[in-house]
């Protein structure tokens, strides 16, 4: 086992999942680009170590993370085992494409079992802590699905059971399900939140109120456009850098509609309140306590002790917040 810092759970907030007896961190960690790509294992594990130390019990992965898909899975099972299991919150997904065939997509329960079962396989695990399904299905009957969910519970093979990407109303309908036939409930679910990405604020998160279904935000940092990385032009190693020639353009268009004007002018709001632009936009996301955790990426260490500081940060005053809805409403 290595050694982690003692003092790891002395400056992170633990936020109340729904209705549920779980807590999660307010800052989590996702594997999905960046740390599970072949070749990187020693960053991710000093990535994984450097999160763990700051309080971060919390990590996220699907079955088709990594390159090649399934790879995160295996970098995170050869790091996991040198953690200590009960500490830790480990998630997994099901529902894009996965293998060939009509069997490896979407939301069957033949799908859901097998791919579950393959990446407790591939993590060295006997259970995850919460098993989502990744996106919705518009064929599969939603009592298949959510039944699913709620036999992979019943198996132990899941602790709590999730959604991914699931709006407003069938969100409620997911929920209702598993609570009218006393399935295991409907814990979490996992939508993409943002300041520049705000569908959820339309229904889901009331739905997810009213259902006490806890929500964590997925790519709260726009993938790296909410930070300083973007601002002095397209890094060579950024997530989009490394995209060559697609990446450029993307740059380039986003300079041309004023985004980077924008991002400029929020992280003037940011340095105003001691925070980094990073810092800022999560501390936004949190500032609405429906949401429990928001799940970050890092490609590099100093970007988790950065984006960790959100955990416990002053909240937002009602002034800051009117003044970044003014600039989003710009940036609209
Ligand atoms: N359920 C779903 O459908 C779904 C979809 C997508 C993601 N997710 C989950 O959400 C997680 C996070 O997604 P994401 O990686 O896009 O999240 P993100 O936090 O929005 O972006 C992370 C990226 O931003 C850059 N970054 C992070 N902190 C920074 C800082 N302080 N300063 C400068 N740059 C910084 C890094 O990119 P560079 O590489 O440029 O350094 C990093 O890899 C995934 O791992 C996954 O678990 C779920």
């Amino acid at each position: 086992m290595a050694g982690f810092s003692p003092d790891r759970y002395d400056s992170m907030n633990y936020r109340r999942c729904g209705r549920s007896g779980l807590k999660l961190p307010a800052v989590s960690l996702g594997l999905w680009q960046s740390l599970g790509d072949t070749g990187n294992e020693a960053t991710c594990r000093e990535v994984m170590y450097r999160a763990f130390d700051g309080g971060i019990t919390h990590f996220d992965l699907a079955n088709n993370y990594g390159n090649p898909g399934g790879n995160s899975e295996l970098v995170a099972g050869r790091i996991l085992v040198d953690m200590p299991r009960d500490e830790l919150i480990i998630s997994t997904k099901a529902g894009y494409g996965m293998w060939p065939g009509p069997y490896g997509d979407f939301g069957s329960k033949k799908y859901l079992v097998a791919s579950l079962d393959q990446s407790l396989l591939r993590m060295g695990l006997d259970y995850v802590d919460i098993f989502y399904h990744h996106r919705p299905d518009p064929d599969t009957p939603l009592d298949e699905t959510m039944g699913a969910l709620d036999l992979i519970v019943k198996q132990g093979k899941a602790l709590y059971a999730g959604v991914s990407n699931y709006q407003g109303e069938l969100l409620g309908e997911a929920a209702g399900l598993m609570s009218d036939r006393g399935w295991a409930p409907l814990t979490i679910n996992q939508p993409s939140y943002s300041m520049i990405n705000r569908r959820i604020e339309r229904d889901t998160l009331a739905v997810a109120e009213e259902s006490g279904v806890g929500v964590i935000a997925f790519c709260p940092l726009s993938s790296g456009v909410l930070t300083d990385r973007y601002l002095d032009g397209l890094p060579a190693d950024s997530r989009q850098g490394l995209r060559g020639d697609s990446g450029q353009s993307w740059y380039e268009e986003r300079e041309k509609n004023g985004l980077w004007d924008g991002i400029r002018k929020l992280r003037g709001i940011a340095q105003e309140r001691g925070q980094t632009m990073a810092q800022m936009a999560l501390t936004w996301i949190l500032r609405d306590d429906r949401v429990t955790s928001v799940l970050i990426g890092a490609s590099r260490v100093e970007q988790i002790d950065e984006n960790l500081a959100a955990g416990n940060a002053t909240p937002l005053t009602s002034d800051e917040i009117d003044n970044i809805e003014a600039i989003l409403a710009e940036i609209d």
